[in-house]
């Protein structure tokens, strides 16, 4: 009786403990959309957005020019590109508990850019004013961002800066994603949405490893995916890809909208499906269901002979200069289905949050 009470109570505590402790954290949750531009300060245009909300929210503005501390570089950025984890605008709960949760704390958008070095630190020996590059940097829509030189790899002569904007983030997810699945000469690889911008670069990369890639997409991006290398092509639309005899080395699944038997019926014994899709493209009502699968069907993976893999994107400069390599020698070039002026950024991220982009979207800085 007298422990009934004990956990009672105690159970009580936690709970107005917690309660209190996201009120604090809710209501303290700020960020620098009331402060001035200190005078003489130069200045610049970025955008950015000050509350939580839909795409109107981004909105372009003049803000501080950032100034380059030792060990950083100033970038005249050119070109940057939307990826999943800018939707965070929207305010959803994970982005809330991720990013600030009342206000974002961090008000810059979107993190790929690709521009030329305008001045360097003193203790930055790597780059010169001049150079072209192309890296990750919150707050990547703007004139300028400063980076330090580990978050950037130099740009290949041979991609526009557009192009070279639209592969960090991706173009790393899909990297990362297709090694967790032990990529090797020779596999068949089997991409499940591979029109969209992980996808159509995952193709790319897993042809330049020499595997025999078959691509799942709908009737408008068949021939997009031809072009970009595919060996075969599915269309979702009129075929179910699950019912097919064949079997593959490796399902890279950005999509995850099919059961887990379904899946592994599609793996050879010993066969990795790479989850990459955290919910699949765009905002829909199934999209928490998927994600919550994603750590399911791991867990589930370990009693069978195929294995399902989950993973996160990390920033990894030596796989951003491998990508900068695969674009030099032309074994990767990003397909951009649009580009926007700096102005038009909500649109861009309003036709992204529709799910049906093809390949990259990017922002235009002239
Ligand atoms: N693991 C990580 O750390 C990580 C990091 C970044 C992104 N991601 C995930 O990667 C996934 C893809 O991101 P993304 O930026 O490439 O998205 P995206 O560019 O918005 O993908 C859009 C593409 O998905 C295609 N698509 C939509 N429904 C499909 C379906 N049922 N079957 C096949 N294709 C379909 C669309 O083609 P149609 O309109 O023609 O169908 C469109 O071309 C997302 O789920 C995202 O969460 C994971």
């Amino acid at each position: 009786m007298r422990w009934k009470r004990i956990l009672k109570w105690s159970a009580l505590a936690i709970f107005l403990i917690l309660f209190a402790w996201f009120q604090f954290a809710y209501w303290t949750s700020t960020n620098d959309c009331g402060h001035s531009i200190p005078a003489g300060a130069e200045r610049m245009k970025a955008i950015r957005y000050c509350e939580y909300g839909p795409p109107d929210v981004l909105h372009l503005e003049e803000i501080e020019k950032p100034v380059p501390k030792d060990n950083e570089f100033l970038v005249r950025v050119h070109a940057a590109s939307l990826n999943f984890v800018d939707a965070a605008v929207g305010g959803q709960l994970i982005g809330r508990l991720l990013f600030g949760l009342r206000k974002p704390e961090f008000t810059g958008f979107a993190r790929d850019f690709a521009g030329v070095v305008e001045a360097v630190g003193k203790n930055v020996t790597e780059y010169k004013p001049g150079d072209e590059v192309f890296g990750v940097k919150s707050g990547a829509v703007a004139e300028y961002v400063c980076v330090r030189a580990d978050r950037v790899a130099s740009k290949p002569a041979r991609v526009t800066f557009e192009q070279a904007a639209a592969i960090p983030w991706a173009g790393l997810t899909a990297l990362q994603g297709l090694r967790t699945g032990k990529i090797h000469a020779g596999q068949k690889v089997l991409i499940n949405g591979a029109s969209g911008g992980v996808g159509t670069l995952a193709l790319q990369i897993a042809k330049a490893f020499d595997t025999e890639v078959t691509a799942i997409v709908s009737t408008r991006n068949v021939e997009m995916a031809r072009t970009l290398g595919a060996d075969h092509v599915i269309d979702y639309t009129k075929e179910d890809f699950t019912k097919r005899e064949e079997r593959y080395d490796l399902l890279y699944d950005n999509v995850n909208n099919r059961s887990f038997a379904e899946r592994r019926r599609l793996l050879k014994p010993g066969g990795i499906c790479v989850l990459a899709g955290l919910g699949g493209a765009g905002s829909h009502p199934g999209q928490m269901g998927r994600m919550a699968a994603t750590f399911v069907a791991p867990f589930r993976s370990r009693f069978i002979d195929q294995k399902f893999e989950r993973y996160g994107t990390r920033f990894d400069r030596a796989d951003l200069k491998f990508l900068g390599d695969l674009m030099a020698e032309a074994k990767v070039t990003p397909f951009v289905e649009k580009t926007y002026p700096f102005a038009e950024t909500a649109d861009a991220l309003r036709y992204f949050e529709q799910g049906h982009a093809r390949g990259k979207l990017v922002i235009t800085i002239e």
